[in-house]
Order: structure tokens, then sequence, then C-alpha cells
């Protein structure tokens, strides 16, 4: 299995996922600042994944004081936090992640710099390994739900490109073709960074998952047209009724699926799933720059000082979503109850 991330002793090894499907390049570094620039250029990124590497990024930040004194290290610690949590806003994980690793200096405040690190390393570690644990039981859960010889639309990336294991929505897709049953994937490109062109076919393909991609615009076609038996994604952030922020264009399928009469459903961990905020109102969604649809991967498409709007996600309202897979299984409305378990 791909390993997107891993913690070096004192480094972060990462796959630059931008140089993807071309190349699979690893990146190296003890240095912060690269980290937190690979997740805003989205080298690193999905949910999950976001949520290690804010964990790692906080291991880089402070290793170096470790020999400091007990202030310079907590102050380190927090400066790391705050320059991850500044990066992307949408994806929940990356800021439960950032809260776990805080709450280890909180609940450790007479130890030294050297335990403390030590301890957060510890954290860190447990908070990719859980990820993986999460994503098999959620695979687990969610194959049950595919009919062998189904035929399956997904968006955006959702594998272990974009996790610490087997994926979310992938990772179901994953455990059913690995179970044995035939399915078909259908996925969409993901205007505009095709995360589902450049990320999921390249997964798919290494798995030996049959797939056809599609650009966004054919969904509704492939849904009238292709006998689409479910439609399933990941989240990046989960209200607590339900409504669901994912990848700009999970909404407008979820539309379609409820045309079609298609069940759709979301895939996450409860990592995923923010207490703090009610419905998808309170949503901060992400805007990426005019320059990635302009401009995208060098070429040219609009003119140079076109206006653009360009959200990185939308809010599925959860009266679209047939269930919420996580890694306690398959829950279908009222979603609240997701929140006390
Ligand atoms: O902008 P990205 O590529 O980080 O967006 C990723 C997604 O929207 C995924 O669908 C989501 O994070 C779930 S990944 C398991």
């Amino acid at each position: 299995m791909i390993n997107s991330i891993e913690w070096n002793g004192s480094s972060v090894r990462f796959l630059d996922q931008t140089q993807l499907p071309d190349a699979e390049v690893y990146t190296e570094t003890n240095d912060l600042d690269v980290l937190i620039d690979a997740i805003n250029r989205l080298k690193v990124r999905g949910a999950p994944l976001l949520g290690i590497t804010a964990a790692y990024g906080v291991l880089l930040g402070t290793h170096s004081a470790i020999d400091a004194s007990a202030e310079t290290f907590k102050n380190r610690v927090e400066s790391a936090a705050a320059s991850i949590a500044a990066t992307r806003p949408t994806a929940v994980n990356l800021f439960w992640s950032l809260e776990r690793m805080r709450k280890i200096l909180r609940l450790n405040s007479s130890d030294t710099p050297k335990m403390l690190f030590e301890k957060l390393k510890a954290e860190a570690v447990a908070i990719h390994t859980e990820d993986r644990t999460m994503c098999e039981a959620m695979g687990k859960a969610g194959a049950e739900l595919i009919p062998n010889g189904a035929s399956i639309l997904t968006h955006c990336n959702t594998g272990a490109l974009a996790t610490g294991g087997i994926g979310t929505a992938f990772g179901v897709l994953f455990s059913a073709h690995h179970s044995g049953k035939k399915i078909h994937v259908y996925a969409d490109e993901t205007r505009p960074l095709l995360q589902g062109a450049r990320l999921t076919m390249w997964e798919l393909q290494k798995e030996g998952i049959p797939a056809t991609l599609i650009t966004d615009n054919a969904a509704a076609w492939t849904m009238k047209s292709k006998k689409i038996d479910l439609v399933i994604t990941g989240a990046d952030r989960i209200a607590v009724n339900g409504d669901t922020a994912n990848k700009i264009g999970t909404y407008n399928l979820a539309v379609l699926a409820k045309e079609h009469n298609i069940p759709f459903y979301i895939v996450a961990p409860s990592s995923t799933i923010d207490p703090a905020i009610p419905s998808g109102d309170q949503m901060i969604i992400e805007e990426r720059s005019a320059d990635e649809v302009i401009n995208g991967f060098g070429k040219r498409t609009a003119p140079v000082d076109s206006d653009v709007f360009s959200p990185a996600f939308d809010v599925t309202p959860n009266t679209l979503i047939s269930g919420i897979i996580t890694e306690t299984g398959v829950h279908t409305a009222p979603y609240h109850r997701l929140v006390s378990r």
C-alpha cells in the first residue's frame, strides 16, 4: 500500500501528490515551513491525511527545542500549531489533530521538553495508526452495502493518498473488490485540481479495480445511461445534523443521485465529525486561487483577467444523504447520534 506520509525519527517523508500520475516523488524534510507549503499546494491533501500531517508538523516545529527551556518548548508547540491551523480551513481533521497534540501538553505540564516530545511523537504516531484502523473498519462496513456487479460513482480522491490507510470511500471500493465482488467504478475527474483523474484513477489502476474516468459534467448522463447503483464520497467536515462538506461538486452529485433514485453515501472516520457546529451553515469553505482555474497545469484556459469563484468544497444537506459510514458502521438520520459515540 502507498505510504503517503511517515515520520522518520527527525524528519517527515511525504509523497508529492502534485506530481502524480507522472512521477512518484517523495520529499523528506525537517523544516515545518516546507510541510506547510506542501499542505497549501496540495502536495499532501485529503482530510484524514491532513490530520496526520498536522501532528507530524508539530513534531517538526518542536524537535529542535528539546534541549530548550520548558517555556520555549511549549511556545514552539503553540506557534507550530497556529501556523498549521492557518493553512486549510475546511478539513476538521487538521484541527482535531492539533487539539490532540495540545492536550498532551496540557496533561503533562510538569514534564521536561524531552519527555514531552516523546509523548507528542507517540500521539502523532497513534493518530496515524488509528486512522489506518478506522479505514479498515469503514471499508468493511461499507462493502456490505455494495452488491456484486455494482457500478459506483465517486468524486475527488479518498484513498491511501488521502488517509493513513486504505481510504474512506475508496476503502469501501477496495474492500468490496478484494472480497471478490465484481464492481465498476466511475471516477469524476474533479475540477479544478483533478484529484479524481490524477489520483483516484492512479489508485484504482494500482489496485486493479475496473474503472472509467468521466468529466464532472458527465455525471448526470452517466447516472442515466450507465445504471449507477451507488454514489459514495468522503468528507472534510460533518456537522452535528449530518450536513457534509466535501470536495466541490459533491453537492451536485447528491442532487443528481436523488433525481435518479440512487443511494448517496458519505464515508468518513469520526475524526471528520465536528461536534462544535450544529449544521452546514457554520462551515468555513476554503476558496482557491483564480490561477488554478484560469491557468491550471500551466495551460491558459480563460482570459487572464477573468473574475473567478473557486470554492474548494461545498456542503451537501443531510436530507440528500442516505447514510454516513464511519468506523462504527452505517448510520442513518438523525445524525446527531454520531456525536455522542
Ligand atoms: O482539496 P482536497 O484534495 O484536500 O480535498 C479532498 C476531499 O475533498 C476528499 O474527498 C475528502 O478529504 C475526504 S478524503 C478521505
